[in-house]
This record gives C-alpha cells, sequence and structure tokens, in this order.
C-alpha cells in the first residue's frame, strides 16, 4: 500500500460515517408463511365471482395481444374488441396510449354484461418512452437505485398512456453468455438479481397499485429459464432441488416478498417436466410455500406448447395440466377457454381451481383500482421522455459502465485534447438501446449518438467520424479511412459491438467475439501506434482476441439505452468516474462456458503443475475478467476485514441473530471515486457441496479523495445457510467454519474466518 494509502486508513479510526449495511438474513422470515394480502377485496371479489358465468370467468383467464400501434376499429384487432364486448378476454397486451386503451376499456365496461374491466399489460423491460440501460448493465451499477428510477420513471410514463402492467422484472439468473437472454437480467449471481428484483418491483409499484403512477410487476420467468442447455434460448433444464433453491429461485422469492402481483411462468423444462405444466414449482413452492396469493400468467403460448414439449396429448390436456399445476392465466392461445367447460364437466378440473385463477385476476383489478376508475385521463398523458427522466436514464447509464481495463491512465480524456478520431459502426449509430426497447419509443425517442455527444462535450475539439466496418459482415473497405482519421489525431475512440438484434430473446450465439470484422478495425487502429480506447456497446460478455491485450483502455458501456451517447462521454471525459463492476465472467474464450465465480469446489481444484485436476489443457482456469471486476480513475485502499464475533450458534441465527463484518476503505488517489466493497462466504464444509465464494453484501461507495470510511455488513441466517436437496426443500444452518472474503472482486484475497457452533 503506498504512503498515502497508509495515512488514509490512519486517518481514518474512528471515522463516523457508516455506510449503509448489508442484507441480514433471517431464517425465521424464510420458513415463515407469509399471510396472502386478499382481505380488502375479497368480499367484491367473491360477490362478482357468484354473478358470472362459466364462460365469463373462463374470459376472464384469456389474455390476447392486439396489434401493437393500431387503434380500436381499425379493423386489425377485430377479434380482441368482439371479445371485450363478449366479456371472453381479461387481459391485452401491447396497446398503449390513453385514447386507444380509454377506447377498448369502454367496450369491456360499457358493453359487456358484467362491465369488468380489462388489464393493459406491456413488455416494458428498462424503459416506456424513456429507455434505460439494459438491465445487464444496470447490474453493473451495484446499485439498487438505478433498477429503481428506471422502473419509477417506467411507471409514471406507461402508466399515464393506459398500461397497468408491465412484464418485468425478468430476474433469470444465468451462467450462459450465449443466451441472448441474459441481456434482460442481472447476470450469473442469486444475491445481487434478488436485490435487484426486489429494488424494481418497489419502483414500479410502489406502496399504492390504484395510484396511476405504478404498474403491476411481473416476476419473470419462472423458473430455472437461464439454465437453458447450450445457451439455446426455450432449451431443456435439468436441475437438482439444492440448485433450484439455492441459485434460481431466491430472486424470486426476494420480488415476492417486495410485493411483485404476478408471476410468468417459463418456455423450459425442469428436470422433464415443463415449468407450464409443473405443480412442484407454480403451486407447492410457490402457492403454497410461498402463500403466493397473485396472478401466474403463461408465457406467450407456453400452455399449448405443452402439447410441443410431448407432455399434452392436446389443448384440452394443456390445459388441464396448466391449470392444475397452478397457471392461472393464458397468454394468446385459447386452450382453456375453449376446453374448460368440457374439462369441468369431465372432473379434470375443478369449479373451485377455476374460481381461484379467476379471484387472482379479479383481486389485482381491484388493486389496479380499475373498478373504481378504468380510464386515464387523456390530456395528462406524458407524450415523451421529460428532463428528468432522460437525467435519470443517463446517470443509470454512466452508473452502469465499468472501465475493464485502463493502462497508463489513458482514460479520462482530457477536455482540452486538440484532436479526437471516433471509429466503429455504433460510433454515430443510435442502435444504442439494446433489446426490448418499446418499438415506438426506439423510432421517436432514439438513443443519443456518441459523435453528438463526444463533439458537445469537448467543443474545441477537432472530432473526425470514420465508421470503418458495418457491425456485421466481413467488408474491410473502411478500415483505411478509420486508419487515416486515427493517424491524424491525438487519441483515438473505437465503438465496436453487437448490434441490438443480437441479444434478447431467440439470439443465442455460438461465437461471442465482435462480430464481423470489427475486431480487424481494432488491430488496424492499433497498428498506428497511437493512444487508443475500445468502447463496447454490446448485450452480453464477449469474448476478447489479441485485441485485447494490444487496447490500452476498454470501457464496457453496454447497450446504455436512450442518453447512451452523452453518458460515454460522461466516463471518457471523466466527468462521471466509472465505478461499475462486472455482474458476470467474460470468458476467454467460449470452450470454457460455462465458467463463473459461484462455482463448487471439484475434488481437484485447478494446480498449474498437476496434471490430474480440472482444467484445460489450451487456457487458463480463470475467466478473462472475473464477475465483480471494474476499475475507475482513482485508487482505493481496502484495510484488513473484522467481524465483531468469531462464533455464533445456529440457534441465534435462526433466531435472527447476525454477525457484523466491517472493513476501513480509502480514497487513496487523486480524485473523488467509486468503489463497490463486496462480501463474499464460503461454508468450508457442508452437507451440500457449496459454492467456492457466494457473495452476500455488496456497498457502491463514494468517496472524495483522501477520504475514508467504514464499511458495515451483516450475516444472518439466509447468508450462511444453504437448501438442501430435500425433495420439498430444507434449509440448513450447518456449524463448522466459514471462510469471509471482502474486495473489490470475486477473486478478492482478504479473508477472515468465523464459525457456527
Ligand atoms: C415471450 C417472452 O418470453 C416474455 O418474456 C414476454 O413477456 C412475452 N413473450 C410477452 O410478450
Amino acid at each position: 500500500m503506498s504512503e498515502l494509502g497508509r495515512r488514509c486508513l490512519l486517518s481514518m479510526i474512528g471515522a463516523s460515517l457508516v455506510v449503509g449495511a448489508g442484507q441480514s438474513g433471517n431464517a425465521a422470515a424464510l420458513s415463515a408463511v407469509r399471510k396472502e394480502s386478499r382481505e380488502p377485496y375479497e368480499d367484491k371479489v367473491g360477490a362478482l365471482l357468484a354473478r358470472m358465468t362459466l364462460e365469463e370467468k373462463l374470459g376472464q383467464l384469456q389474455h390476447l395481444a392486439w396489434a401493437f400501434d393500431s387503434n380500436p376499429g381499425s379493423g386489425s384487432t377485430t377479434e380482441v374488441e368482439r371479445a371485450a364486448r363478449a366479456g371472453r378476454v381479461g387481459s391485452v397486451q401491447s396497446i398503449f396510449g390513453a385514447k386507444a386503451t380509454n377506447a377498448l376499456q369502454r367496450l369491456a365496461v360499457e358493453e359487456s354484461r358484467l362491465g369488468i374491466p380489462l388489464l393493459f399489460s406491456l413488455d416494458i423491460i428498462h424503459g416506456f418512452w424513456t429507455t434505460f440501460p439494459i438491465p445487464l448493465a444496470q447490474a453493473s451499477s451495484f446499485d439498487p437505485d438505478v433498477p429503481r428510477s428506471d422502473a419509477q420513471v417506467s411507471a409514471a410514463e406507461a402508466r399515464s398512456n393506459g398500461v397497468h402492467w408491465t412484464f418485468a422484472p425478468m430476474m433469470d439468473v444465468t451462467h450462459e453468455p450465449r443466451w441472448g437472454r441474459i441481456a434482460e437480467g442481472n447476470g450469473e449471481d442469486p444475491y445481487l438479481t434478488a436485490r435487484f428484483a426486489a429494488a424494481k418491483v418497489k419502483g414500479y409499484q410502489g406502496s399504492n397499485l390504484a395510484s396511476k403512477a405504478t404498474l403491476a410487476a411481473c416476476a419473470k420467468h419462472f423458473v430455472a429459464y437461464g439454465g437453458a442447455e447450450g445457451g439455446r434460448d426455450y432449451n431443456t433444464v435439468d436441475v437438482s432441488e439444492s440448485r433450484l433453491r439455492n441459485l434460481y429461485l431466491p430472486p424470486f422469492k426476494a420480488a415476492l416478498d417486495a410485493g411483485a402481483a404476478t408471476v410468468m411462468a417459463s418456455f423450459n423444462t425442469i428436470s422433464g417436466i415443463p415449468a407450464h405444466g409443473n405443480p412442484h414449482t407454480l403451486t407447492d413452492i410457490l402457492k403454497k410455500e410461498w402463500a403466493f396469493g397473485g396472478v401466474v400468467i403463461s408465457d406467450w403460448a407456453g400452455v399449448q406448447e405443452l402439447i410441443v414439449h410431448g407432455f399434452a396429448e392436446d389443448g384440452a390436456d394443456a390445459a388441464r395440466l396448466a391449470l392444475n399445476a397452478g397457471v392461472d392465466m393464458e397468454m394468446v392461445e385459447g386452450n382453456l377457454l375453449t376446453n374448460g367447460a368440457a374439462l369441468l364437466r369431465a372432473g379434470k378440473i375443478t369449479q373451485q381451481r377455476i374460481d381461484d385463477a379467476v379471484a387472482r385476476v379479479l383481486r389485482l383489478k381491484y388493486s389496479l383500482g380499475l373498478f373504481d376508475d378504468p380510464y386515464v385521463e387523456e390530456s395528462t398523458a406524458i407524450p415523451g421522455p421529460t428532463s428528468a427522466a432522460r437525467a435519470a436514464a443517463r446517470t443509470a447509464a454512466s452508473r452502469s459502465m465499468v472501465l475493464l481495463k485502463n493502462d497508463r491512465d489513458v482514460l479520462p480524456l482530457a477536455r482540452s485534447v486538440g484532436s479526437v478520431a471516433l471509429v466503429g459502426p455504433f460510433a454515430d449509430s443510435t442502435d444504442l438501446l439494446g433489446t426490448w426497447a418499446v418499438p415506438a419509443a426506439a423510432e421517436r425517442f432514439p438513443a443519443v449518438r456518441i459523435l453528438d455527444a463526444v463533439r458537445k462535450a469537448a467543443p474545441a475539439a477537432d472530432v473526425r467520424h470514420a465508421r470503418g466496418v458495418d457491425p456485421e459482415g466481413e467488408d474491410t473497405d473502411g478500415i483505411e479511412e478509420a486508419v487515416a482519421a486515427a493517424q491524424s489525431c491525438d487519441v483515438t475512440v473505437v465503438v465496436v459491438g453487437e448490434p441490438a438484434t443480437m441479444s434478447g430473446e431467440a439470439a443465442a450465439r455460438s461465437d461471442l467475439s465482435l462480430p464481423g470484422a470489427q475486431e480487424k478495425l481494432i488491430a488496424a487502429v492499433a497498428r498506428t501506434g497511437k493512444p487508443f480506447v475500445v468502447v463496447l456497446v454490446n448485450g452480453r460478455p464477449l469474448t476478447m482476441g489479441d485485441w485485447l491485450d494490444s487496447a490500452p483502455a476498454v470501457l464496457e458501456a453496454w447497450h446504455p439505452g436512450i442518453e447512451g451517447g452523452n453518458a460515454i462521454a460522461d466516463v471518457l471525459f471523466g466527468t462521471v468516474t466509472p465505478g461499475g463492476k462486472l455482474p458476470v465472467s467474460f470468458p476467454r474464450a467460449v470452450g470454457q462456458i460455462p465458467i463463473h465465480y459461484n462455482h463448487e469446489s471439484t475434488g481437484r481444484p485447478y494446480k498449474a503443475d498437476d496434471k490430474f485436476t480440472s482444467k484445460y489443457l489450451d487456457l487458463p482456469p480463470t475467466p478473462q475478467f472475473p464477475f465483480g471486476h471494474g476499475l475507475t480513475y482513482t485508487t482505493f485502499a481496502l484495510g484488513a476485514p473484522e467481524a465483531d464475533r468469531t462464533d455464533i450458534t445456529a440457534a441465534a441465527l435462526h433466531a435472527g441473530d447476525s454477525i457484523e463484518v466491517t472493513v476501513p476503505l480509502c480514497n487513496t488517489g487523486s480524485r473523488t471515486g467509486d468503489e463497490v466493497v463486496q462480501l463474499y462466504v464460503h461454508d468450508v464444509a457442508a452437507g451440500i457441496a457449496q459454492p467456492v465464494r457466494r457473495l452476500r453484501g455488496f456497498q457502491r461507495v463514494t468517496l472524495a479523495a483522501g477520504a475514508a470510511t467504514t464499511v458495515r455488513f451483516r450475516l444472518g441466517a439466509e447468508d450462511l445457510g444453504f437448501w438442501t436437496n430435500a425433495p420439498k426443500g430444507e434449509f440448513r444452518i450447518e456449524p463448522g467454519r466459514f471462510d469471509l472474503y471482502v474486495g473489490t472482486s470475486s477473486a478478492a484475497d482478504s479473508r477472515l474466518n468465523v464459525s457456527i457452533t
């Protein structure tokens, strides 16, 4: 540690600033059955149910899709309009706009027999008008305020435009960077994902769903969708009960504890049983163990696909299996609506189950206030991003960036720089929004281009642009022009990455390198010998070829959203100091996948000089960049972590007691910056082999140059216990030794031990 660092640490003794605290676990809360919050509307729901015909009940369980930008009466949505009048639909997706939603709502409220209002839903994954960075990027912020602000802005914009329900947040933990949907989630860690899922749910739902500035959230996809074999979307997942409960379920539990109103089933099988027909996950765990009183919706045609899975004989069988397993609403296909009455007559489904499903839908409509006021005020519909919303998106994007490499402090660039070459296919592109931008928003409110933002940030500089290559395709003709620009400028920024269409649903890749001829462009710029920076805009971890060694600095900007250009310029010129960390490991090569920090130990862990250990002959055992990695423009020193006690009993933990871990942190550099202090736990010997490390606490801290603080974490039952393979799940805290690691990435090596007796 430097002299400055030492002085900084010394000065810190007795520092009074307390920076937050980690989650404290509480095993009692884990096993306690949540009380369903259905009381407020129960009488009304019961009275309405009593007036409904079977067809009207089945109608409430039907979810249909609108033809996006069309208006009622346009002809392209006649089926939905007819269903609304007949009371044969409960909710409609992809309709928005105060006028359009009011018009369709009127058909249901004024023309159907019972006048039950419709729910309107939309996939608002990272923004409605104001597109925030993709969720994987947001996870890099290690700051739950980022997803919270996205959700609050989305909710205000969308609700004022008639939308009640978003199909978000997505919380599928995954170890599969080939899977395109990694962009929609929060990466490879269940704890980080759980914290983010809870924050996003609270951001969408606020404290009152009827408030007209909130949206009902949907925790999706239930469950283990991120385990898709080979990273191919929709693929098989074979998972043990312990992995299901330790890896895939915690974010859902956290989202429901935060109040998530709905859950969506996933497309995959879970150990042979499709998620849409899986009573263990949908009913035993979700509805019984967790006492979830909300709506379970199928994914798009997920009920119908039970036939394709080879699980159901036909549509009627699919409807029976899905409803009995716990699905309440069917998205787009009408298997339940068509076959429900016959299934009931045949005794294959029960009236009680139908009524339960309908009650869940009605309860949601009551909680949204739709029976009191089904319409929205057309004159106050938010027409586009406000300046406050843009500012929030800009902050979110810059907080989400990860400085992967910065040799010789190439970054930040001086504002007084004489000339900058901006090259690459994304330098002057609006393709920065990422997957799942709402189509109308992408069209009307495109992303700020990096070229424009850099010109604004350094008005005196001579900024030259050359595209160089396309995002895809092998044409290298433009490279010469890019090289000439690089040669003529003081510094070059090469902006490369993936188009938005390369991640998201049904967008798996087998090759994770930069597509097309982009690596050739970087190599050509490197050959000029002039300083340069690579900015990556992408939706998943990429593998980096030899170009990584040649690039002095690499900034992972992900798909940064509407304010992407400005946020990138903020970080390039040091207006904002980058402080994000990777929420997912970056492999060196596709052949290493799955590679993630939270793996179990083999009996023969890697040893360089021992052939018979777990490794590849042709690659180091480590990822290119580990989970939790990220640099900044200043330097930090972490002191030795301490625990307030070195042993605790399992009984005390179960009763809610905890261990406090503290660690001193100093900014030893010369500018204000952020560090994310991370706490990892390893149960050294357990009844089920435990991950070598599990993240159980993080704090993103901003410190001025020379400032010091103490970061505090609390470790409770949830942090030290684990779920076993018992068929119905068993949460255990086992006595023994635990290693705790505190550091600034998952490669942290500052260790202390505690014991449970
Ligand atoms: C399919 C996707 O899997 C899901 O995430 C989405 O919410 C639905 N389609 C509805 O659009």
